[in-house]
């Protein structure tokens, strides 16, 4: 079998690596993809005609999508009436991912347990039982103590997340200025616990569970400084034990399941649960609808089952059956950032170090340049090490991380650290 993968990021080096050892696949393909995975294909992901057309010539029979943006902009709905499989969402079930709004209104009606919310903009699925609200009053109802949400996909830059009245009034300006006074976006209260990714095969009625994962947002070591694409993951999560798992299936996975039926969704594809682990027990921050990025490095590596006849799996009817195994011990990653980063940063950097074993290195942004490999993005590499617990993980992984440097090179010294 021939498979496309769609995407360019560690993600999609991370998922082709994986398929690539699979006895069912031939042959992987990347569209665009980077510097590091081969078989690459220069067509863009939001050009379905030409990624239709590309599969159809090449008698590719299954597409991976890697990224969010294709699945909410309809990939799974164009290929709806070609025999080649499209894992992932049709764009009706990519709303959980693409608006917040849609989101919290599903986890509403379904049961899922999650933050309690307000939401601002005037749309056909407006589901709040609350009065309608200023978004002043919401603010000073949670007592500043609150997270600001931009409806859309942001890339991760449009939530907030407040201390006080003054610094949420602050944001909302900011909220305004970036994407106008009429944007649709939601307040939620303010959690406070440790966040945990769970990430599950879906056919649209069961699932399957890969390791628990944890990402790490913030730029600096010790959570601080912006927001970025993620610095860093690791899996499995040491408190993750039977009793927080059965609390999870039961209070978000399954009513989630429920909805998806219920909806109607064609779901063949991934479900990503972002949790928080409250005083109060596990809630739902948000849906992916996709595999995570930096989670997808470490989870994938600690998959011990055939990557592509699980995701076969997902379209026969067979998954509930599906023998998911893991290898033991602990998948550590450090992401490798071009300076600045999230903000302006060069491009065109030369790499040094990628002579040596590339055993588990997944590249992100890079890009051959006269054959010699650059930098071409904030996040430039993904450096993976496995250990037989954490504290071994880690300490492999800030050894492997020493090979490599580059003009400018940033990377977190506290990834698996947090307590
Ligand atoms: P989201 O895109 O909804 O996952 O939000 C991005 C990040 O903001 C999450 O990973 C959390 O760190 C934080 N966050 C989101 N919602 C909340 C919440 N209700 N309480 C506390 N932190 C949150
Ligand atoms: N790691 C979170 C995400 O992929 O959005």
């Amino acid at each position: 079998m021939k498979i496309a993968v769609i995407g360019s990021g560690g993600r999609e080096h991370a998922i082709a690596w994986k398929l690539e050892q699979s006895d069912l696949v031939d042959r992987v393909f990347v569209l665009p993809g980077n510097g590091g995975t081969t078989h690459n294909v220069p067509i863009r992901v939001d050009d379905f005609s030409g990624i239709r057309a590309f599969c159809q010539k090449e008698d590719v029979a299954l597409v991976f999508v890697g990224p969010e943006v294709p699945l909410a902009d309809g990939i799974v709905d164009f290929f709806a009436d070609s025999p080649i499989k499209v894992f992932g969402p049709d764009a009706a079930g990519a709303q959980l991912e693409g608006s917040k709004i849609f989101a919290k209104c599903f986890m509403q009606k379904y049961g899922v347990a999650t933050a309690e919310f307000y939401e601002f903009g005037i749309r056909e699925q407006s589901c709040c039982m609350e009065l309608p609200i200023q978004p002043r009053e919401a603010i000073e109802k949670l007592q500043g103590r609150c997270v600001i949400k931009y409806d859309g996909l942001a890339a991760g830059k449009g939530v907030f997340v407040c201390n006080s009245v003054e610094q949420a009034l602050a944001d909302l300006d900011e909220l305004f200025d970036t994407y106008g006074s009429e944007a649709h976006f939601l307040i939620e209260e303010r959690l406070e616990g440790d966040e945990l990714s769970i990430l599950a095969f879906t056919d649209g009625h069961d699932y399957q569970l890969l390791l628990p994962s944890q990402d790490h947002k913030q730029l600096l070591d010790g959570d601080e400084g912006p927001n970025t694409g993620g610095m860093g993951a690791f899996c499995p999560v040491p408190f993750y034990d039977d009793n927080l798992k059965t609390q999870i299936e039961k209070e978000v996975i399954e009513p989630t399941m429920r909805g998806i039926k219920a909806e109607g969704f064609n779901f063949h594809g991934i479900i990503y649960f972002g949790l928080m682990i409250t005083s109060g027990g596990p809630k739902l921050l948000e849906y992916n609808v996709r595999l995570g990025d930096p989670e997808t490095e470490v989870v994938l590596p600690a998959l011990k089952s055939d990557l592509a006849a699980l995701v076969l799996a997902c379209f026969d009817g067979t998954l509930d059956a599906f023998p998911m195994e893991f290898h033991p011990g602990t998948f550590v990653d450090v992401v490798l950032v071009s300076g600045g980063y999230p903000k302006a940063y060069k491009k065109g950097v030369p790499i040094c170090g990628l002579e040596h074993s590339q055993e588990l290195v997944f590249h992100a942004g890079t890009t051959l340049q006269d054959g010699k490999l650059v930098t071409a993005g904030g996040r430039v590499l993904n450096v993976v090490a496995h250990g037989d617990h954490l504290e071994a993980a880690i300490k492999a992984c800030y050894n492997k991380v020493k090979q490599f440097s580059f003009e400018n090179m940033f990377y977190r010294t506290d990834i698996g650290h947090r307590k």
